[in-house]
């Protein structure tokens, strides 16, 4: 049975900040983590307006706490107001975990090193052997796109609405693997010697999950298909990989282990994988 930590004078705050927030499992899934460690920590969702952001910061400084996630619309906007920026969140350009650190803000990005975690564990894959298609080109599909290719695929396509911004993460990524770009609507081109195929686009969140953000017909037999999406639990692309035999990835894992590697930032502690697994999917 789950015990709380009775709150005293000593108890720090972590926090997550984004607009809107409600949605958030990330409160519930920390203090569950916090609870089963009986750490003196308590984890709370603010709600923060973008014109309202450095005073939100300004605020989490002000008022010592020990540190906080950043989602939707704060990843990047939030920089400025950090003192110190790791490299794999600098070349992302997206901070997802801040830790204060003695008065210090740092920010970090465990979305990219969360998604590899998960996608090595649920689907055993040897990244150096695959060739790669990624479905988008934002924010997250740059932080996929960057862990990708640092730990070594050998190819990677991007394939976005906007070929523009396709063009643009490609070149990014130039300087660690071969890459090309191309607009989604040429995306028949390119999809038949792919070996992993990374959704990162919202096609086919509820509530509306009758859409697939590729043909299910360019699916490649036997490819492993990873879509960040985690509600619904199985996309249609996913249910569609899944009638052609491939292996699928849902966004969940991600979630998770985005948010333990924050979570061992914060306490120095290994983070309950388990816990947070069972308080995320609830
Ligand atoms: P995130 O940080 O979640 O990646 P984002 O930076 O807003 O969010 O990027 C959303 C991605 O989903 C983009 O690649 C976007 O394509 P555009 O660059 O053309 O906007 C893609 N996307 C969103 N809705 C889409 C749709 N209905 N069809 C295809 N792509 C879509």
């Amino acid at each position: 049975m789950e015990t709380t930590v009775q709150a005293t004078a000593h108890t720090q705050l972590l926090a997550v900040i984004g607009h809107p927030i409600a949605h958030s499992k990330s409160p519930q899934m920390h203090q569950a983590a916090l609870n089963a460690q009986q750490l003196p920590l308590t984890y709370l969702a603010f709600d923060v307006w973008p014109e309202e952001l450095q005073e939100a910061v300004s605020g989490l400084r002000a008022l010592r706490v020990r540190g906080w996630n950043v989602t939707i619309p704060h990843k990047v906007a939030i920089i400025p107001f950090l003192d110190a920026i790791d490299e794999d969140a600098r070349e992302i350009g997206a901070v997802n975990t801040v830790v204060n650190d003695g008065g210090r803000l740092i920010g970090y990005n465990t979305d990219g090193a969360g998604y590899l975690a998960s996608l090595r564990e649920e689907t055993g894959i040897t990244l150096r052997e695959q060739r790669v298609l990624i479905l988008g080109a934002g924010g997250a599909a740059r932080a996929i796109a960057y862990v990708l290719a640092r730990a070594g695929v050998p190819h990677i396509v991007v394939a976005n609405r906007t070929a523009s911004r396709a063009r643009e993460l490609a070149s990014f990524v130039a300087q660690w693997t071969e890459t090309s770009a191309l607009a989604l609507e040429e995306v028949a081109a390119c999809t038949s010697d792919r070996t992993l195929i990374v959704n990162t686009t919202s096609v086919g969140m509820a509530p509306h999950t009758d859409a697939t953000p590729l043909d299910p017909r360019l699916i490649p037999a036997g490819s492993v298909v990873s879509d960040l999406i985690y509600n619904p639990a199985k996309t249609l692309l996913l249910q569609e990989a899944e009638k052609r035999g491939c292996t699928i990835h849902n966004g969940l894992g991600m979630f998770i282990r985005q948010g333990a590697l924050a979570y061992e930032k914060w306490t120095g502690k290994p983070a309950p994988l388990d816990v947070m697994r069972s308080a995320a999917s609830s």
